[in-house]
Order: structure tokens, then sequence, then C-alpha cells
């Protein structure tokens, strides 16, 4: 089954292991990858796309996975993002070089994308965000199995992600999410007791992963002619994009702040629940309200359950660099 993926951040609680029985060719696959290996050993988090390492068999998976996707996106996406493949001139062909990438992206919104070599701790993820940069996967899935990844590939962030930068109005959404990182570890630096502080910021970390999951990740948006894909979860899966507009089962309701930070997710599957949007100046909006609930505490005990928020995403909001 063709399943949800992903951003580098840690908020899909998945991270990428390899044994050294992957590591047997130096191109750049995901999780077999030994440049992308070597770069973690030595705790290098932004790395230079190694372009040179892209192996025939990693250009044909993206473009078996580009042309897949042409027609579902033609189907099934919102008019945002089919304006930004067409600004991207993406190469059906070839991976992108991020450098073209930005060449054309930055003009419009001022965001770039910024190679990685896996997972991002939540704070650096949303303040990167809030810098317009986007923590960006260079490895692709293999092209003999290209349905099921449990984590980000290039096509799903640089395909299914980067086109939605080029439109003004969600780029402003993005940075406000940002913003509110930075709040809630304002916040929390301003709370005594190192138990309640942590306590806090599990709760509120977990509320933002829950609404960047059913926005961001997996949002769907109102439009003339019915409902249209914004999310990059879904823009990027090839069985997915379709059932969520199509499959009678699907559960599609009007986003609600209260109701999508209480609700936990599984990321194993296809999504029940989606929620939607009426415009990206709505959901500015409520990444707005997102911010004023933080603020007077309404964040502090939503409901347990999924995502796990772990140590590192924790560390990321106590030892941030508030500037
Ligand atoms: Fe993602």
């Amino acid at each position: 089954m063709d399943g949800a993926i992903m951003s580098s951040s840690s908020v899909s609680s998945f991270r990428p292991s390899m044994t050294t029985t992957d590591l047997t060719t130096n191109d750049l696959t995901t999780s077999a990858s030994p440049f992308i290996e070597q770069a973690r050993c030595a705790g290098e988090l932004y790395i230079e796309q190694p372009y040179e390492l892209y192996s025939e068999e990693n250009h044909q998976a993206w473009r078996k996975l580009y042309a897949r996707m042409l027609p579902r996106w033609d189907r099934y996406a919102n008019e945002h993002f089919l304006k930004g493949i067409h600004s991207l001139c993406l190469d059906p062909d070839r991976i992108p070089h991020l450098e073209d990438v930005n060449r054309f992206l930055k003009p419009l919104t001022g965001f770039q994308t910024k190679a990685v070599s896996g997972y991002v701790p939540a704070f650096i993820f949303f303040d990167c965000l809030r810098n317009r940069a986007f923590p960006t996967t260079i490895t692709i899935r293999r092209a003999g199995k290209l349905d099921y990844l449990p984590e980000p590939d290039i096509f799903h962030d640089v395909a299914g992600h980067v086109p939605m930068h080029t439109d003004k109005h969600f780029a402003e959404a993005l940075v406000r999410f940002g913003e509110c990182a930075h709040t809630a570890a304002e916040m929390a630096a301003g709370i005594r007791g190192p138990d309640t502080r942590t306590h806090y910021l599990t709760s509120v970390i977990r509320a933002m992963a829950r609404f960047f999951w059913f926005t961001i990740e997996f949002g769907l948006m109102r439009g003339c002619d019915g409902f249209k894909v914004y999310g990059s979860g879904l823009l990027s899966s090839y069985g997915e994009i379709a059932h969520a507009i199509e499959a009678p089962e699907v559960q599609r309701y009007p986003l609600q702040l209260e109701w999508a930070i209480n609700q936990g997710f599984e990321i194993h599957h296809y999504q029940p629940l989606l929620f939607i949007v009426d415009s990206f100046d709505h959901l500015f909006g409520l990444v707005d309200q997102l911010e004023r609930w933080m603020k007077t505490g309404k964040l502090s005990n939503v409901a347990p359950g999924e995502p796990v928020v772990n140590e590192e995403d924790l560390k990321s909001f106590l030892h941030a660099e508030l500037s």
C-alpha cells in the first residue's frame, strides 16, 4: 500500500535506520546511502547535495514517480500546487538540483530548500520555516519499491512540499508555524519547575505536530469544483491522493482547531480522517489562533496519544536559541 510520508521533522516519530548490509552502492538511495550515514556519524545535519552520487536507478525512481503522479495532480491537486509545479520547472526525468529549485523559488516567496542528512528535531525544523528555509531530504526511494516509504525522500519533499512554497499565502502560514514554535520555547523558558516545563512542552509539541499533520501534510481545500488536495503527504502519494478525494469511507470535515490538536494520527496507513480549509488565508488565521491558544494555556493539556514526543524534540525546544 502506498503510505503516508512525513517531513524531515521528528514529529513523524519515525527514525531512519540502516545496517551495514544496506551499504552496497555509493548512491543516494533512502536508508542505504554511505554518504548520508557518514554525515550523520559526523553530526552534520545541514549538508550539500552531492549530485554526482545519484545513480541511474535513483533518477529512474524520480522519473517513474513523477510520470505516474502527473495525471493525479491534474485531477486532484489544488490550483496553487499546479501553478507551483509549473513555476519550479522541475525536470520530469532527472532528480532536481536544489540550487536550481531555489533559483526559481526564492524570488517568489523567499523560501529556499536546505539539504539535510535526515531527522531534524522539532524546534529546529519549525525555526527553519520561520526563516523561510525548508529542511529537504536528498535521498530517494528504490525504483523497484515506489509505493511505501515511512520516511521522507526528495520526491516527497521537492515534488510534494516545495511547489506549495511558491504560493505567498501558503508561505506566510508556514512562517507563522515557525513563529508559534518560538512562542512555545519562550513560554517554556518562563516555567520554573522542570517537570512542569516538560509536561507543557510535550503537550504543545504534540498539538503543533497534529495541526501540521492535518494541514501541511494531509490538508484538503474547498474549491469551486469540489475538494482539492494541498497536503504534501497526499500530493506525493499515488494511491492516497485518489483515496483522499474518492473513497466514501474517508471522513472529511471542515477544519476545527480544537479537534485537530486533540486528534491522534497513525502514519502507516491511509488517513481515515481529513480536514478541509477554505483558503490559505483561512489556514493562516488558524495558525494565528493556535498561537493565541498557546498563550492562554489551551495547548498545555491536549489529549494524550500519537504522535510520540521524543527527548530530542523536547531538548530542541529547551535549548532553543531565541533570537
Ligand atoms: Fe512532509
